[in-house]
């Protein structure tokens, strides 16, 4: 990131110097408001941390001109203390209405500086979102750029008794009302006012996707085996975990707490599958591509490759969890693909592109490698799932023995979810016309496709007959 930091007090100066160099930023440091006001005009940043002292040019002119001339630039204003800061004519409220992303009191810590600028890490933060009286936000404009939040869908399950984080409703580009605070007690009833005025998305901060991620995860762990509580719910509630926890893993790379969260899910969506009523329910439907789930796709490679565990003797909770992830994770490659390729189905390539396109099993290891936190057997799998076991597959051309049993798993899984989506049928009709399918069923173990068929079964007499 590139940060420009104008500070009037130098011992907090080094301070915050040595911390963004530690963290590997880019930084460019303003000797007063009007120079930070001409290095914003020649160079982009992405962040600026402002001392509300700095003088020659005072913070709020620089402030103006950020909102008048670079509105979609990210704010950090600093004060020299709590007296300092209580004296002052503004709220937080009215600085944030003037265009500050986050406000810091000093003596501050370097993580809560962390955390805005980069977001939290602590997923489960929002379980100590304490309860604090209603507070009304006034109903005012604000600007901040639309790259700072993630949407979620109005109906999307969000407060327990109270907001888990601050809430807001976008009104146009870069321009949103906050509509929550963390911890307001109105939560609910505030929600449903914008939902009955036909509000379609809510937004959050990205910095705590990482707590919905956590948020949406508990809950499901809770109602997951809970059997009044609608499949259909479950469903969403998962897609939306997954999209979520892909999206953080795109963006801002593979944390511990990520690695936890996929160890967590790769449970609730075992537990899931162990219902029956929930199983079929899933089975059953037409799943298409949806606008609001962009990352459809791992969630059904998630699941199918976890029904195919259900019935797999070997596969144990360890096993489950590096599946999921690997699931997960498997077309992580693509990233590195230009735009166009990423979303594209495999048979309506170009040569070119396809071959381009090959490259993403490779490119996925490339990139996950480095990363201690990614066990091996997840690095196998990202590998080795478009390999088939009549050595037609690629990057390696290996055949039956050579492929790593988990990979195998996740490849039949990604077919048979490529397959789904493509024909616009319902996992239990794709699973009769993959049945029949003598060109595309030879590349995948038998054994694997009559698990993955024994995970339907009970839900559909013709694969009965079948096997
Ligand atoms: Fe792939
Ligand atoms: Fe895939």
């Amino acid at each position: 990131m590139n940060i420009l930091l104008s500070e009037t007090n130098d011992e907090w100066a080094d301070k915050i110097k040595n911390f963004i160099g530690s963290e590997g930023h880019s930084l460019d440091v303003a000797i007063s408001g009007r120079d930070a006001q001409s290095r914003i005009y020649k160079r982009n940043y992405d962040i600026v941390i402002l001392d509300f002292s700095t003088t020659n040019h005072s913070a709020l002119e620089v402030l103006r001109y950020i909102r008048m001339h670079n509105p979609h630039l990210k704010v950090i204003l600093t004060f020299s203390s709590k007296q300092f800061f209580d004296e002052l004519d503004f709220d937080e409220t009215e600085l944030v209405k003037m265009g500050a992303s986050d406000i810091l009191i000093k003596p501050f810590e370097m993580r809560q500086l962390k955390r805005c600028l980069l977001g939290d890490i602590q997923f489960d933060r929002w379980k100590k979102a304490t309860e604090t009286r209603a507070r009304t936000p006034e109903a005012h404009e604000m600007y901040a750029s639309d790259n700072e939040f993630t949407r979620i869908k109005a109906d999307g399950a969000l407060v327990i008794n109270h907001a888990i984080f601050d809430i807001y409703v976008r009104v146009g580009k870069d321009r949103y009302i906050k509509i929550l605070y963390e911890g307001d007690t109105l939560a609910q009833n505030r929600l449903q006012e914008y939902q009955a005025k036909k509000v379609e998305f809510f937004y959050f901060k990205t910095r705590d996707r990482g707590a919905y991620i956590n948020f949406i995860n508990v809950l499901l762990s809770k109602v997951m085996s809970k059997i009044n509580i609608a499949p259909s719910t479950k469903v969403e509630l998962t897609k939306n975990m997954v999209d979520k926890f892909v999206e953080e893993i795109y963006t801002n790379g593979i944390k511990q707490p990520l690695i936890d969260e996929g160890k967590m899910l790769s449970q609730n969506i075992y537990q899931f599958i162990q219902s029956d009523r929930d199983l079929d329910y899933l089975l059953k439907q037409h799943v298409e591509q949806d606008a609001n789930f962009k990352y459809l796709h791992m969630f059904l490679v998630s699941f199918f490759a976890t029904i195919i565990c259900k019935s797999t003797e070997w596969a144990r909770t360890r096993t489950i969890e590096s599946v999921v992830m690997g699931a997960l994770l498997h077309d992580i490659g693509k990233i590195k693909l230009p735009q166009e390729l990423r979303l594209m189905d495999s048979t309506l390539m170009t040569t070119e592109q396809l071959d381009l396109y090959k490259q993403h099993p490779h490119l996925g290891c490339i990139l996950l490698q480095p990363i201690s936190l990614i066990p091996e057997p997840v690095l196998q799998i990202v590998g080795q799932h478009h390999e088939a076991c009549d050595g037609s597959g690629f990057p390696a051309q290996l055949t039956s023995t050579k492929i790593y049993p988990l990979a195998k798993i996740v490849g039949l899984a990604d077919h048979f979810t490529n397959l789904m989506l493509r024909e616009k049928l319902s996992p239990q009709e794709s699973l009769r016309f993959f049945l029949n399918d003598r060109k595309n069923i030879h590349r995948f173990e038998a054994d694997l496709v009559l698990k993955l068929a024994h995970g339907f079964l009970g839900h559909d007499k013709f694969v009965q007959q079948k096997i």
